[in-house]
Order: structure tokens, then C-alpha cells, then sequence
């Protein structure tokens, strides 16, 4: 396990867009950024997972090594780190995956604990995850994936307020997570503020999303304690921006 703190302080993170974030596509969008996340990809045995099928894999390497191998380093030229993100109900699927991805190049490896899917939900996993019944397998599944993998770990989620998803942080960081990607729906509230200065801590990785679009908002994240900023919806609408934030930010923090 490695940490990887410095590339990415007052820097610009491409999120995981799923059906969209494979490598040519953050080469794109994520020009210039500090980090790009592919993905979020999914590994299941079913043959009706409903998700953009290109996002899909089944179990075993031979499913997904080369796409791996092909996309991470199509991600490169964004001049950006790159990541990967999954999510499975099999921790062996989600560790395997995130091996080939650290195989493939990939800097960052990140798990979804973001996903609503019914799949994921009913058996405690994507962001049922966070709840307070299930931080005994949240433990295992970031323990492991930390004793498997050497490359950065990002946990992805959300956090809405009056949940266990801010202890749950807590939870995580006790077993050596020290990064952390939290989509708190408007970083420029006042929750996405107080969410940041209570999840701040030295030593602690910050990537802060939701509803970020300017320069200037950008910089305010910051301002409140993110050490970098997280952009989808808006990077969607312009593949330039990512990359502009990214500068400006290193102008001025
Ligand atoms: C079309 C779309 C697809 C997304 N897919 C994923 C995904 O696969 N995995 C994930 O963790 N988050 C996913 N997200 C959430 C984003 O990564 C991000 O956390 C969230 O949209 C907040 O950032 P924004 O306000 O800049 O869009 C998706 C968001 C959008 C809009």
C-alpha cells in the first residue's frame, strides 16, 4: 500500500461515470486533471446485470485482463493519474479485479460503495455498505483489498447527512484507509462544508464532489478543507474542463 497524497493536493479528480469512464473516454474528459477513475466497472457471473454491458465483466482474469491492460494505458494520455473503480458481491471478483488493475498500471484503485443497485443493496454491499449493521464486512472488504493490492486505495461514496457514512470513515481509516472520495451532494452547502471539517484530519485524503462546475467553486472546496476536487455532471458537458480547473487551481492554491 502506498499513499500517493502529493499528486493529488489542489487537484482536479475526473469521478467515475459509469457506461462512459473507460480509457479513451478519460483521456478525453480528463485531460490535464490530477486523476482520472475508470469505471465504475462491475464483476458478476449473471448474464442480466443491469448495467451498460461494457461496464460488465465475468469473474476470471481472462474476462478482463487485456481490457485492462488496453484501457489503463489509454487513460495515460490524459497526462493524469489513473484509477480504477469496481464493485461486486464477491470480495474475491472485487480484489481480483483490483489486482489486474494494478497490473495494468492503474495508480489509484478504488471501491464503489456508491451504487443503489438493487444487486449490490440487498445483499449489504455498494452503499448498504455504509451502514452501521454491515461495517464488519465494510472492515473485511477494505482489509482485504489492502493486504492484496500496493497501489493507493480510494473508497468512493456518499454521504447525505443523518447516516453512518461519516463514522463510517472512521471505520475504515481505523484499518489504514487514508484516502477518501465523498460525494456529499452540494460542496458549496453548508452540510458539504461541515461534512468536510469534520471528516478533516492530518494525514487524511480528501477528494471532495457534488455539484462542483467552476474555478471558483472549485478553490471554495478547498478553502473549507477538501485537497482536491471531485467533477462529473459538469466534465460531461465539457471535456476541457477538467483540465482548465486543474491549472487554475495549481495557479492559486
Ligand atoms: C451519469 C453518471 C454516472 C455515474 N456513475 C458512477 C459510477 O459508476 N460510480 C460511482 O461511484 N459514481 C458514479 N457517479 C457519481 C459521480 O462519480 C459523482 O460522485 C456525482 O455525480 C457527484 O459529482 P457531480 O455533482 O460533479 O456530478 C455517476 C454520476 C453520473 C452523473
Amino acid at each position: 500500500m502506498n499513499d500517493s497524497v502529493d499528486p493529488l493536493k489542489n487537484g482536479v479528480v475526473l469521478a467515475e461515470i459509469g457506461s462512459h469512464s473507460n480509457g479513451p473516454w478519460c483521456a478525453e474528459y480528463g485531460a490535464g486533471a490530477a486523476l482520472v477513475v475508470m469505471g465504475t466497472f462491475i464483476v458478476d457471473a449473471r448474464d442480466d446485470v443491469p448495467y451498460n454491458p461494457n461496464f460488465v465483466f465475468k469473474p476470471g482474469r481472462e474476462n478482463y485482463g487485456d481490457y485492462l491492460n488496453e484501457h489503463v494505458a489509454a487513460a495515460r494520455d490524459s497526462g493524469a493519474a489513473v484509477g480504477v473503480s469496481v464493485v461486486s458481491v464477491n470480495l474475491d471478483d472485487t480484489t481480483d479485479f483490483l489486482l489486474a488493475a494494478e497490473e495494468a498500471g492503474a495508480d489509484y484503485l478504488s471501491l464503489c460503495i456508491h451504487s443503489s443497485m438493487e444487486m449490490f443493496v440487498s445483499e449489504g454491499l455498494g452503499l448498504a455498505l455504509l451502514r452501521r449493521e454491515n461495517w464488519p464486512n465494510l472492515e473485511k472488504q477494505v482489509t482485504t483489498i489492502l493486504e492484496a493490492t500496493d497501489r493507493a486505495f480510494i473508497p468512493k461514496f456518499g454521504v447525505s447527512g443523518g447516516d453512518d457514512a461519516e463514522q463510517a470513515v472512521e471505520v475504515m481509516a481505523g484499518v489504514g484507509v487514508n484516502i477518501f472520495h465523498v460525494n456529499v451532494g452540494d460542496a458549496l452547502s453548508q452540510h458539504g462544508s461541515q461534512v468536510i471539517s469534520r471528516l478533516r484530519q492530518p494525514g487524511r485524503v480528501l477528494i471532495i464532489g457534488g455539484g462542483i462546475r467552476t474555478s471558483e467553486q472549485a478553490r471554495e472546496v478547498i478553502a473549507a478543507g477538501a485537497d482536491a476536487v471531485a467533477i462529473a455532471s459538469a466534465a460531461m458537458d465539457d471535456p476541457k474542463l477538467c483540465g482548465r480547473i486543474q491549472a487554475e487551481l495549481q495557479e492559486s492554491c
